[in-house]
């Protein structure tokens, strides 16, 4: 019997990780996993919610595979962390719809996350799915199925572990005690920069350095960097503060006294973007050198990630059996069973 608290955290399968998925999610995880017992949802039903097409369905499998793979290269350990897929753990769908009835429409409808979401996959109120709206209450199915008692993930997903904790009150209210009502955990290092200076690392927009980039990718990822675009020659002062090149110095080169030299010689126009973005590479090489190690290992075993994920399906089944039993049993929804 374990004594450890849960974690329950995830996302949905859109393919293979970046930098910016290490800074804000990985790095926090790979800490987490030492203190919880941890189940990494892999939620392919929510993607449904916006991309219910026959040819996206087809995409997930591999982008589950990719999602599971980056992770435990990452060194997230299979012994630690129950890997599963949200679609085959039937009982989250039931719980989903008990759930359903323990949160308003009007609260979901004021959720500006989920209009974002619309917005995106350019809906209007018309088209908007009543499973859109839903997106949430899913969600809390998927965080109290094993009555997780923290949920790590990123300020965008923060309303939704609220709307998690008000399901939990509610149920808890009408039927008795059954879950516990969660804690979120929002990393503080927020988002991670893109290669071109936009705010945020996406792999659609074109500006992500990926997990699997080789050692030649990433050197010509960052030679084609955004830097500062006023310091046209090497002899001008730079601009250092909120520069791409030296955010990311700051966050993937150990070598303190190498960045500040280099900060330094920038301000005074004492050194070449070549130079600066040369070390960068090397930094970021080494960073993900270990990443690769790991990932060759796996992939030096065939059908090692799938097994991975057939054994934390049926684990995490079982628990799921006993959280529907246990919200039956509360319910009185035991009739004719
Ligand atoms: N909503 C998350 C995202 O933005 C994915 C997700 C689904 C999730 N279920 C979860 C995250 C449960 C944490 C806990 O992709």
């Amino acid at each position: 019997m374990t004594t450890k608290k849960r974690i329950l955290t995830g996302d949905r399968p859109t393919g293979k990780l970046h930098l910016g998925h290490y800074v804000g999610s990985i790095a926090n995880r790979l800490r987490l996993q030492q203190e919880y017992e941890c189940f990494f949802i892999i939620a392919d039903l929510h993607t449904l919610t916006t991309k219910p097409s026959k040819e996206e369905i087809q995409l997930v499998e591999q982008h589950i595979r990719d999602l599971v793979l980056d992770q435990l290269a990452c060194g997230l350990d299979p012994d630690k962390v129950t890997f599963y897929v949200q679609s085959s753990v039937k009982e989250i769908y039931q719980i989903n719809l008990i759930f359903e009835m323990m949160v308003s429409v009007a609260r979901l409808s004021r959720l500006p996350s989920i209009k974002d979401m619309a917005k995106a996959a350019q809906m209007d109120d018309e088209q908007m799915p009543f499973g859109l709206l839903g997106y949430p209450v899913l969600q809390a199915a998927d965080i109290l199925m094993p009555r997780a008692h923290l949920v790590p993930v990123g300020k965008d997903n923060e309303a939704h572990v609220e709307i998690t904790r008000e399901i939990a009150r509610r149920f808890n209210h009408l039927y008795g005690e059954v879950f516990p009502e969660p804690d979120v955990l929002v990393p503080e290092t927020g988002t991670l920069i893109g290669t071109d200076g936009q705010a945020k690392m996406s792999k659609s927009l074109g500006n992500a350095i990926m997990l699997s980039d080789s050692a030649k990718d990433v050197e010509q990822k960052v030679r084609g960097m955004y830097t500062d675009p006023a310091r046209v020659r090497a002899d001008i002062p730079g601009k250092v503060e909120g520069n791409p090149v030296f955010i990311y110095h700051d966050i993937f080169n150990p070598n303190v006294e190498e960045v500040n030299d280099l900060k330094d010689r920038y301000r005074t126009g004492n050194v070449g973007d070549v130079e600066v973005k040369r070390k960068l590479a090397t930094a970021i090489n080494n960073f993900l050198e270990p990443i690769r190690e790991r990932r060759a290992q796996y992939e030096a075993k065939p059908g090692m990630v799938d097994e991975i994920i057939y054994a934390g399906n049926e684990k995490t089944r079982a628990v799921a059996q006993e959280t529907v039993r246990m919200m039956n049993e509360a319910m009185g929804l035991t009739y004719f069973k």
